[in-house]
């Protein structure tokens, strides 16, 4: 035997033992649970690879400069659950986003101080958006936070009377000048329960807190601005704290990423069920719903026609992102507009190049699929009670309106068997969160 024979036979000896040495701890690890062996996350498909890789920590956000500080947190915190900061006393951005229910309200419209008319989404996993909002005409979660104290419908309230009540709340003042520093001092000659603000989307300058804001001199209008938008970013700093907790499926994924279970594993290694699993294999195979909810958040974080009509029959009676765009350019407390601490940023860049496009017309953002099963009534205007409705529409796309071909027309009916529809069901089930967030005593 030559030295070179002697050499492949060695290797190819020393090849099947570490096989079948790699395949025992395979099978230990399915067992035991334990990671064992080289990762073959590179042999999965990507859709499932996407999900074990590592998640990444909500990234920073530059257009708010007390994003990340405990002491805004508090303040943020307090301003979330306090009900003083409403028309009628009653309305706290918890009484649509209430902890106990996964941060959403269980309506089919939200219900603050009047009506609305979209369904109220989860703030748990929210800082990770793109956009915010089902039409995407926020682009911060901070400034997002400024819409509602204003909306007649949800706290009704104004920004002259939040100010005034931070300054003359001796407790809720000293979060404040803690986190945000003094008060500024043109707000100490605001009069008490003046209501004023300026014109909110579509309204006219008659209305009484936009005639009201148009007296106030031009400082005490600085000052007000100034309190409400710090207030806003500490708002948004808690609401940073909130993630989505991950999931069984994340745990799946990653055990059939490091290889401790087979994709192939009908039981799924115990650690989500089989239906579970197979409605994974639906979602991102036959059913393709990944090509809109891909990725580790289960979003593209982008727009889309469903052709789901509005209550008239008719395609939308809501226009969806076609006003957003205008209103998001116009928004002051957009990364682009005055209060944005990175005015000339990426997010604010991208702000000034959006273009008004009629064919973004009856488009809604993709919902995170996290934790949806904690989140009912679905879509933007909570038209569906349930998760086996939502799975039904798409499947048959009954009652959808069929779009032009001017807008995207990528749904087909699915033709689902039963089975698979209760398949798909199970494994967006099996996205609900395993944990819940630390809430303050407040809130419990
Ligand atoms: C009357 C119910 C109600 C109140 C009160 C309310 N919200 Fe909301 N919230 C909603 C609804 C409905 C939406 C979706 C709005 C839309 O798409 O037009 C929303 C959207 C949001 C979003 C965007 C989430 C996402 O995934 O895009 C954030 C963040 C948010 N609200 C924070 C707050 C904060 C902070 C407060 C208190 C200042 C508050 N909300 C008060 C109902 C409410
Ligand atoms: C063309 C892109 C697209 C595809 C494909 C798609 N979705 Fe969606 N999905 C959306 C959009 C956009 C919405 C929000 C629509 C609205 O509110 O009007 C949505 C909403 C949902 C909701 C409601 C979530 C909530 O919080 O209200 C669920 C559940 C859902 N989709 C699951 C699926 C499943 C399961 C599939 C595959 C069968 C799928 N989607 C395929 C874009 C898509």
């Amino acid at each position: 035997m030559t030295g070179q024979r002697r050499l492949g036979l060695f290797t190819l000896a020393a090849m099947l033992g570490l096989a079948w040495w790699s395949w025992r701890t395979l099978e230990q690890g399915q067992t035991s649970g334990l990671a064992s062996g080289p990762s073959p996350a590179a042999d999965l498909p990507r859709a499932l690879a996407v999900h074990t890789q590592a998640r990444a920590p909500i990234p920073p956000d530059p257009t708010n400069r007390f994003a990340d500080d405990a002491r805004t947190v508090a303040l943020g915190e307090r301003l979330f659950f306090d009900e003083s900061f409403s028309a009628s006393g009653t309305v706290s951005c918890a009484t649509c986003h209430d902890p106990e229910r996964a941060f959403t309200d269980g309506e089919r419209v939200a219900r603050g101080e009047g009506p609305g008319t979209r369904n109220t989404p989860t703030i748990l996993g929210a800082a990770r958006r793109r956009w915010f909002t089902w039409d995407g005409r926020a682009d911060t979660i901070w400034s997002q936070a400024a819409e509602p104290i204003e909306q007649p419908v949800e706290h009704g309230f104004d920004r002259t009377r939040f100010a005034v009540a931070i300054r003359d709340d001796p407790g809720i003042r000293r979060l404040w000048e803690a986190a945000c520093g003094s008060l500024p001092k043109a707000l100490e000659a605001v009069p008490v329960g003046l209501a004023a603000r300026p014109a909110l989307a579509g309204e006219g300058p008659g209305a009484a807190p936009v005639a009201n804001w148009s007296t106030l001199p031009a400082e005490q209008r600085a000052a007000i601005n100034r309190v409400f938008s710090a207030s806003m970013k500490a708002l948004g700093a808690y609401q940073r704290t909130l993630d989505m907790p991950l999931s069984a499926f994340d745990r799946w994924a990653d055990a059939v990423g490091r290889g401790s279970v087979s994709i192939d594993d009908a039981e799924a290694g115990g650690i989500i069920t089989p239906a579970a699993r197979r409605g994974w294999l639906l979602f991102s195979g036959k059913a393709n719903c990944i090509q809109c909810h891909g990725g580790r958040e289960f979003t593209d974080g982008e727009f889309h026609n469903l052709g789901l009509p509005g209550p008239d029959g008719r395609l939308g009676g809501d226009p969806g992102r076609r006003d957003a765009i205008a209103r998001l350019k116009a928004d002051p407390f957009s990364s682009a507009g005055e209060f944005s601490d990175d005015r000339d940023g990426a997010e604010a860049r991208l702000v000034r190049s959006l273009k008004d496009d009629p064919e973004t017309w009856g488009q809604f953002r993709t919902p995170s699929l996290r934790g949806v099963a904690l989140t009912a009534p679905y879509m933007h205007d909570g038209r569906f009670a349930t998760l086996a409705d939502v799975i039904a529409f798409y499947d048959t796309l009954e009652g959808a309106i069929a779009l032009d071909h001017h807008r995207e027309a990528v749904l087909q009916p699915l033709g689902l068997t039963g089975d698979e529809r209760a398949d798909l069901e199970a494994f967006l089930v099996a996205l609900s969160p395993e944990s819940m967030p630390r809430l303050p005593d407040s809130a419990r």
